[in-house]
């Protein structure tokens, strides 16, 4: 909050307009309906950062649902971008910061066979460990950082 302080008052002293708008992304229509309304805005977005995250929850499913970790930290993050990839495109030079996290390197998403398992991804309430769905949320960040732009059409149409 100091730092989220510190940074208003630094916009504010250059007279830069601050608004705020609501997000839940733990809801895929709120994530539909804050990028629509960004939209309608018809602003630039050279920084899109996203920071936010839970941790050490016990285990609930979303209204959509999925595992609730899971859909915070990544998919609602995910989805964001997707959604405002072309005025992210429009606006370049623009930028999507993922903030992740070290404890990405604790945890695997792949099976056996070293293919993507899904069932890690949104475990059942018997295979659900806080730890483990934070870290591999995390590990989704970097993964979907490392992902190249000219990829993410491909990436949403398999979504
Ligand atoms: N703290 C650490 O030691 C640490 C270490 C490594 C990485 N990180 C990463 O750094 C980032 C920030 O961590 P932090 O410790 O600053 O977290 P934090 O203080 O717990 O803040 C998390 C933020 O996420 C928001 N949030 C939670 N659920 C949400 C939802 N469903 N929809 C929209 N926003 C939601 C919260 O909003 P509300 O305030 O409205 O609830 C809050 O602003 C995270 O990505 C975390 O994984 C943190």
């Amino acid at each position: 909050w100091f730092l989220w302080f510190q940074a208003i008052s630094h916009l504010s002293h250059h007279k830069a307009k601050v608004e705020a708008m609501t997000l839940d992304l733990a809801l895929l229509r709120s994530v539909q309906h804050f990028a629509e309304a960004f939209k309608a805005k018809n602003v630039s977005l050279h920084v899109l950062v996203c920071n936010a995250a839970a941790f050490a929850l016990p285990w609930s499913l979303t209204k959509d649902g999925l595992e609730t970790t899971f859909q915070v930290n990544h998919l609602g993050h995910f989805y964001l971008v997707q959604l405002l990839q072309d005025v992210l495109c429009r606006s370049a030079p623009a930028r999507v910061i993922v903030v992740s996290s070290e404890s990405h390197r604790f945890t695997d998403i792949n099976n056996s066979l070293g293919k993507l398992d899904f069932s890690r991804l949104s475990p059942s309430k018997n295979d659900y460990w806080a730890m483990l769905a934070y870290n591999r949320s995390k590990l989704c960040n970097v993964l979907f950082s490392n992902e190249d732009p000219e990829d993410w059409t491909s990436v949403l149409g398999g979504a």
